[in-house]
């Protein structure tokens, strides 16, 4: 009986000290769910804070909310580990029933890659973008759906893709009701911020209806409370 536990002890200390120079010798780096709270909360959070400080300012830009069939829909695709778009965004009520087109940001990169990252370099590419004349000297388009009005939610997926064009990446996309980019169209109305919502409150510059602002406070704090217990489990 003694013997038996000893050797259970031994094997599995064995188990263990295989897993771990495994573990070491992989390097498996971590890759968050779509139900990951943080990640969640750095999509959404990164989104809006762009949003809310574009320039010129914007009078009608629509806080976004997270949506999970549009995670879902991304994961799905970046699980491909292709470098394209998903087919299903060229085609009318295609990719999901609630909306016509959707829209979609990709990008590919490194594996430790944050969303911080991703979403600020979509952003950086206002640099190419005149707003008067609605020109584009290089690439604009992931940064006119980022700060697109009436874009209001949005669901984001990475996966890690051994190899991709021939390297270890991390294959990062965003997906965004109602689609943004439509031709001729500027991505948000000029004017002093929040000066064009309708019935909704003005939050860090973006339009939020009262009562999603009371269900996205408690969905705040549930999403702190499971971030929280990620992080202590
Ligand atoms: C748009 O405006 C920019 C800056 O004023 C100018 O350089 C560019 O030539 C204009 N493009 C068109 C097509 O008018
Ligand atoms: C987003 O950026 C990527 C990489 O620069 C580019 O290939 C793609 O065309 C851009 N998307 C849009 C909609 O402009």
């Amino acid at each position: 009986m003694a013997l038996t536990k000893k050797l259970q002890c031994f094997w599995t200390l064995g188990l263990c000290l295989v897993v771990s120079k495994l573990s070491k010798l992989v390097k498996v780096p971590y890759v968050p769910t779509i139900y990951d709270p943080g990640f969640i909360h750095e999509c959404v959070d990164l989104h809006n804070e762009m949003r809310g400080k574009v320039t010129p300012s914007a009078a009608n830009m629509q806080y976004l909310h997270w949506d999970k069939d549009l995670a879902r829909l991304a994961k799905s695709w970046t699980r491909k580990c292709k470098y394209s778009h998903n087919p299903c965004t060229a085609k009318r009520y295609s990719c999901t029933v609630d909306f016509d087109f959707i829209g979609e940001n990709m990008y590919l990169g490194p594996i430790n890659s944050t969303p911080k990252e991703v979403i600020s370099l979509w952003y950086s590419e206002r640099k190419y973008y005149n707003f008067e004349n609605m020109t584009c000297s290089k690439i604009c388009g992931n940064y006119t759906q980022v700060v697109w009005a009436n874009t209001f939610k949005v669901g984001c997926a990475v996966s890690n893709c051994p190899n991709l064009l021939g390297r270890s990446a991390a294959l990062f996309v965003c997906n965004y009701a109602p689609a943004g980019n439509e031709k001729n169209t500027n991505p948000y109305v000029k004017g002093e911020f929040c000066s064009m919502c309708k019935a909704e409150d003005c939050v860090s510059n973006l339009c939020l209806h009262v009562t999603e602002r009371a269900t996205q406070h408690r969905a705040g704090h549930l999403l702190m409370l499971g971030f929280i217990l990620h992080r202590l489990l």
